[in-house]
């Protein structure tokens, strides 16, 4: 059930390969696997056991059996707080082999994974375990004839559905707040990327969790997701991913009525007004875009311009590009972009490319595959300029490292153009004078706002969006809502 790896920068670990339920790591009932691949090499780095329907049901059943087991059921919130924190250190003990496994399987560089992604783990989970004794009701005084309060209780078994372009921030981002509020989890990991959360699986029973409170599983959208989103064992879906997918999600969800949250796609404005401070504008827009491959839901992906700032600002945005997004192997420490996670991914943003030259814009970088030894899912970072906003490369998420830069003549326009979309995620504004900083932060329609800065995010802080973009939010105080019901109880004091 285990197989021994060493990753190109010597670390060596056991990889589980199971399905985790009730502490235990299982094959799937019929042994079916699904294989992970490396896209810096597109070499297999091994097969992982993909859930079936009926494993499905045998995780729902477990994390059902462990919502009312004395063993979770009976914890104090501080006791929940205590498990945590330990899964906590746990993960930052282990970060090293956890930052690996994610730069191999994902294609993310080392760097990256070490210095950002498994500490959001940490963080994330630790800030939920400080709430879990801090997140209860209230007394509302509504006179002598009665008292009346409310407890706030955990919703039960949460299915969650994470993607791939995060494995491991978007794991922790469900089973934090979760956990905090006493429910019961079976996380569906993304086909893609199914190694680094089954490695901290195995620290889940190492922390003390008891069996059945958190199950995570691999297996196919279609199948294993879907059977968890349709299963009557399931109180709550929370998914992260594509919009398309959001939609049928919610409506299998309908058929048994369950709570939803859903973080979708995005196709995130930036603008720059005339006044910005241009070279921390291109430092930014570099960031909000080309991170992650530009695998990010609230990539900054369309570039609003002030005319008479545009041509200066296109040439500052490409010597950043040029400078910082250092394409090569993700574990290379010079590395600042890998490849596309998958080969579909990778032929996707292609087609997108091709479409944008079809349509007229013009590529003025990158625009086509970067291999490296004549393998692996890379592509250069692209820019489009002379961008019209009816093409497809302005309306259409990408999801790759390609960004479409148009220009306008005033605020208007520019708030016009940053709302035209179906989405309403991320959002970010340059300028140095405040007060237009926050008029055109209430005028655009988005979930969060960066001024100054693009794609800053901090689990201290609600992140979600408005529009095609989702439904709820995650972090923060807010994202505790999403993970308990109000209960109401009023007491007649009267006869
Ligand atoms: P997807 O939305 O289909 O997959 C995300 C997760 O949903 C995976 O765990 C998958 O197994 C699961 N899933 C798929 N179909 C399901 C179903 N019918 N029922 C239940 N679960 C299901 O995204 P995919 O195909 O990996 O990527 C396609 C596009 O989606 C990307 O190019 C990108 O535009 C967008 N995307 C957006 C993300 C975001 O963070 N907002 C993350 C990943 C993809
Ligand atoms: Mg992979």
């Amino acid at each position: 059930m285990e197989v021994e790896l060493t990753a190109p920068n010597g670390k060596k670990w056991s990889q589980p390969l199971g399905l985790f339920i009730n502490n235990e790591f299982v094959k799937s009932s019929n042994e079916q696997t699904l294989a992970s691949i490396n896209p810096a090499t597109e070499a297999e780095i091994c097969s992982v056991f993909a859930a079936t329907a009926e494993d499905v049901d045998t995780a729902v059943a477990a994390a059902r059996k462990a919502f009312k087991d004395p063993s979770w059921k009976g914890l104090s919130g501080t006791e929940r707080g205590v498990l945590m924190h330990k899964l906590a250190d746990l993960v930052a003990e282990n970060a090293e082999i956890l930052a690996t496994i994610e730069c191999l399987d994902n294609g993310k560089p080392y760097a990256t994974a070490l210095a950002e992604n498994v500490p959001e783990v940490v963080n994330v989970l630790r800030y939920y375990a400080g709430y879990a004794d801090k997140n209860f009701g209230q007394v509302i005084d509504v006179g002598p004839a009665k008292f009346a309060y409310t407890v706030k209780e955990p919703l039960g078994v949460c299915g969650q559905i994470i993607p791939w372009n995060y494995p491991l921030d978007m794991a922790a981002w469900k089973i934090g707040p979760a956990l905090c509020c006493g429910n019961t989890v079976v996380l569906k990991l993304a086909e893609q990327t199914p190694l680094s959360m089954l490695y901290v699986a195995k620290l889940v029973k190492e922390a003390g969790f008891p069996p059945g409170v958190l199950n995570i599983i691999n297996g196919h959208g279609r199948e294993a997701g879907a059977a968890l989103v349709q299963s009557p064992g399931v109180d709550k879906i929370a998914f992260t991913g594509s919009t398309a997918t959001g939609k049928e999600i919610m409506k299998m969800a309908a058929l048994t009525m369950k709570n939803i949250t859903l973080e979708t796609g995005g196709k995130s404005p930036l603008i720059v007004f005339e006044d910005a401070d241009l070279d921390l504008a291109a430092t930014w827009s570099h960031i909000g875009i080309m991170s992650n491959q530009g695998q990010i839901c609230t990539a900054t992906s369309r570039i609003l311009v002030h005319e008479s700032v545009y041509d200066k600002f296109v040439e500052a945005f490409k010597a950043k590009v040029e400078e910082i997004s250092v394409v090569g192997d993700p574990f290379a420490e010079t590395t600042f972009h890998g490849p596309q996670v998958t080969k579909a991914q990778y032929e996707r943003v292609l087609g997108y490319i091709k479409i944008g030259k079809e349509e007229g814009a013009t590529v003025m970088l990158g625009g086509e595959p970067a291999p490296q030894q004549g393998k692996g899912f890379f592509i250069a970072p692209t820019v489009f300029t002379n961008v019209k906003p009816s093409m497809k490369i302005y309306r259409e998420e990408i999801f790759g490292p390609c960004v479409a830069i148009v220009s306008f003549k005033t605020e208007e326009e520019a708030i016009e153009l940053a709302n035209d979309t179906t989405y309403g995620l991320g959002s970010a504004l340059f300028t140095k004078d405040l007060v237009k900083a926050h008029r055109v932060a209430r005028e655009i329609e988005a979930g969060m706002v960066w001024i100054n800065s693009s794609n800053d995010s901090d689990y201290r802080i609600p992140f979600g969006g408005v529009k095609q973009s989702g439904i709820g939010r995650e972090l923060g105080e807010a994202g505790l809502a999403a993970y308990c019901n109000i209960k109401s109880i009023h007491v007649n004091m009267a006869v």
